[in-house]
């Protein structure tokens, strides 16, 4: 997809389609208010007029997130238009800054709407818009190209996350996803990346890690990637992601209907492959590093079992009562040896940690959790733009009982299933050292990872989640350190 920004009026540029965006339902104004009226517009309308060639989109207001929908909804509307080219309105800027990110968040829109995973069909659904032509006042045309760029960057890593999601699990091992992780390293010059072996997990005492990776026939890997940028850095940020190329619940055998989709359980781990991905061609200005804990949970004779007891990394020994609660177990030795190896000034980590997440939250929301209230809310604040939801979920010393063990440290799952998300929380918090427990996040992003039918940009499958939160709340932490509030 092409994009080309001009200053003139829209009608100046020839293309095969015009869109429209109607304010509510304030149709007076259009050239077509009296065809408008006879289909009935209204707010949240979307009228196709192939006759003029024209469609009109009902907005509520010109936020980054409304223009990222109201772009899906015409994409979905000229899906099967044979049209190469479409022109927006004018956007003029008001606020400094506002515009930068309406046109970001219109070719995240476009980019992310026109995705499709269709590798596996005989006949692949043919997309057809080619070219957007985007007009604008009150911003030079470079710093409109540039918003641009950036939305396609984001949208580009989240289209990429997408892929590695959706990817089968047999094709889709931990090896693979070390080739994957090799390969973009190789693409950028201010990335590095290093694998580790199950030798080495053995050696670092990962036996967490290496008891989900037990009844695989597919070695585990420990992926480190750390993106540099070659001027000044404003701090070290390392994102943890869990990274399950499968998750069938081990012994704990997940039924039937639950097990479907569990290829997505790789999703933290993909997002955070992604964000080195965006950071890099962003040059934003942190040191980013990504952890990934790659393994299958699979079914056999020599899987770990409820009633094992597990020596983890940081030596917190961990009785095993579920071992579809296999992801707390990769995470736990992934954030110690984070901690450790990386030493960062911010550990966030990411998964489809629990299904109680989905259920608290729906499958739109990710859960923030932490012990730093202020952080979690900084994250959330600065994560809004991006139009990724999330919402906290607080820690309590009740729910924190419930995990104790007769006799381990610990147990992997809190008996019954009442508030899920946080005792899942409240485990990896075990792992999270004293000088650490203020500047850790953990991200829940089970509901939102993987969707089961299309919404807003997101076709049906994998969504990316996790990205374009983590990069917009990287990208306001930039622009609060260039110029910080008074
Ligand atoms: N990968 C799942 C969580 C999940 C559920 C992700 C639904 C996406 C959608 C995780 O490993 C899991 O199985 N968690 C258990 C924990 C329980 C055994 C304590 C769960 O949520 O049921
Ligand atoms: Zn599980
Ligand atoms: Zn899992």
């Amino acid at each position: 997809m092409r994009f080309k920004v001009i200053d003139r009026e829209p009608m100046d540029v020839s293309s095969d389609y015009e869109l429209r965006f109607v304010l509510n339902d304030d149709i007076s104004m259009t050239p077509d208010h009296s065809t408008l009226n006879l289909c009935g517009f209204k707010k949240g309308s979307v009228c196709d007029l192939p006759t003029v060639k024209r469609i009109y989109v009902s907005i509520k207001d010109d936020k980054p997130e409304t223009l990222r929908l109201a772009i899906a909804k015409t994409v979905k509307a000229l899906a099967g238009h044979k049209i190469d080219s479409i022109r927006l309105p004018k956007f003029s800027a008001s606020e400094p800054g506002e515009l930068e990110e309406q046109l970001s968040a219109i070719a995240e829109g476009f980019e992310l709407s026109a995705y499709s995973f269709d590798k596996y069909k005989s006949e692949p659904q043919k997309t057809y818009i080619e070219r957007v032509v985007v007009s604008v006042s009150g911003i030079t045309l470079e710093a409109a190209e540039e918003a641009i760029l950036k939305g396609r960057i984001i949208a580009g890593a989240t289209n990429f996350v997408r892929d590695i999601v959706n990817e089968i699990p047999q094709e889709y091992t931990p090896l693979k996803m070390a080739e994957d992780a090799e390969d973009m390293a190789g693409y950028y010059g201010t990335v590095t990346c290093e694998v580790y072996d199950k030798a080495y997990l053995e050696s670092e005492n990962m036996n967490a890690f290496l008891a989900v990776n037990q009844a695989s026939p597919y070695e585990p890997r420990l992926i480190h990637l750390s993106y540099v940028p070659t001027g000044e850095s404003y701090g070290r940020i390392c994102f943890v992601g869990k990274g399950l190329t499968y998750d069938s619940g081990g012994l704990s055998l997940k039924p039937t209907a639950h097990m479907y989709t569990m290829k997505s359980d790789k999703s933290g781990a993909a997002a955070a492959l992604g964000i080195i991905k965006a950071a890099a061609e962003l040059e934003l200005p942190f040191e980013i590093d990504s952890v990934l804990g790659m393994t299958e949970n699979c079914v056999g004779s020599k899987g770990y079992k409820p009633d094992d007891v597990i020596v983890s990394r940081s030596g917190v020994t961990i009785e095993v009562t579920n071992t579809d609660a296999e992801g707390r177990l990769v995470l736990a030795d992934c954030l110690s040896w984070a901690q450790d190896h990386v030493k960062p000034d911010l550990i966030i980590d990411m998964a489809t940690l629990t299904g109680a997440c989905v259920v608290g939250l729906g499958d739109y929301t990710s859960g923030v959790i932490g012990n730093n209230y202020d952080l979690q809310m900084e994250f959330k604040t600065k994560a809004q733009t991006s139009g990724e939801l999330y919402t906290i979920l607080e820690f309590n010393p009740h729910l924190e009982k419930i995990l104790e063990s007769q006799i381990a440290d610990v147990k992997n799952s809190a008996p019954g299933s009442m508030g899920g998300a946080v005792t899942a929380g409240l485990f990896l918090d075990r792992f999270i050292k004293d000088e650490y427990k203020d500047k850790w996040l953990h991200l829940d992003i089970a509901g939102p990872a993987y969707v089961g039918s299309d919404w807003g940009y997101n076709p049906a499958g994998a969504s990316g989640a996790g990205v374009r939160g983590c990069i917009y709340f990287l990208m306001k932490e930039m622009e609060e350190r260039i110029s910080p509030k008074q």
